[in-house]
């Protein structure tokens, strides 16, 4: 019997307007390698996407924090300083010198965070339940290691209207072509 019949993982798939020409997607992992202060991708981070870019395949990006208030992972990457996006920009032409396709993952971890990773300030979330960060079961990646997260604070109106108008979420849900890097 002819065991690769029917295999079709090495064979193309149009996935919206992008052609790839095999299957395995890189799924999205979290590395922590963004350089601090800042979440910014750096050297490692160049290097670690170029070496898992395929000719015509697709990699996810790690969860990749929108803003301040969405840090709750030490060392991961963010999205929406001038710093950053020039940082993953790097990373995206890397990827496309092989012909490879990235798209960003967008994270915001809500609750489940410290003040430490946000400047001191407050973590936001939908609505305020102290059970959560009087739990000792729940730990978040800190600067200095896992701690028990913050106290929370509910986000407003103005805060979510504010967020869905911000120019930069936009730019970022687009996915990276490489004919039009
Ligand atoms: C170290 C590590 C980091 C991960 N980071 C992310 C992430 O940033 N975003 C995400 O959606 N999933 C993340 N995951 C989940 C993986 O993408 C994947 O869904 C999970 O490992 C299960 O895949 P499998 O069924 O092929 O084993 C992570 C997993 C691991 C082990």
């Amino acid at each position: 019997m002819n065991r690769k019949k029917g295999l079709k993982l090495f064979t193309p798939v149009q996935l919206g307007s992008l052609n790839l020409k095999h299957r395995v997607v890189m799924a999205p992992l979290t590395r922590s390698r963004s350089e601090q202060p800042g979440g910014i991708p750096g050297d490692m981070m160049v290097q670690y996407y170029s070496d898992r870019a395929s000719d015509g395949g697709l990699i996810v990006g790690e969860a990749t924090n929108i803003s301040l208030t969405a840090r709750g992972w030490y060392g991961a990457p963010g999205l929406y300083t001038d710093q950053q996006v020039e940082g993953w920009k790097r990373v995206v032409r890397a990827t496309h010198a092989k012909n490879g396709f990235v798209f960003a993952q967008l994270w915001h971890t809500g609750r489940s965070s410290h003040s430490d990773n946000q400047d001191g300030n407050t973590p936001v979330s939908a609505s305020v339940d102290a059970s959560y960060w009087e739990d000792p079961n729940h730990l978040v990646s800190g600067p200095g290691g896992w701690v028990q997260p913050s106290p929370h604070r509910a986000l407003t109106h103005n805060h979510a209207h504010a967020r869905r108008k911000n120019k930069h979420n936009e730019k970022m849900t687009r996915p990276c072509h490489p004919k039009r890097a």
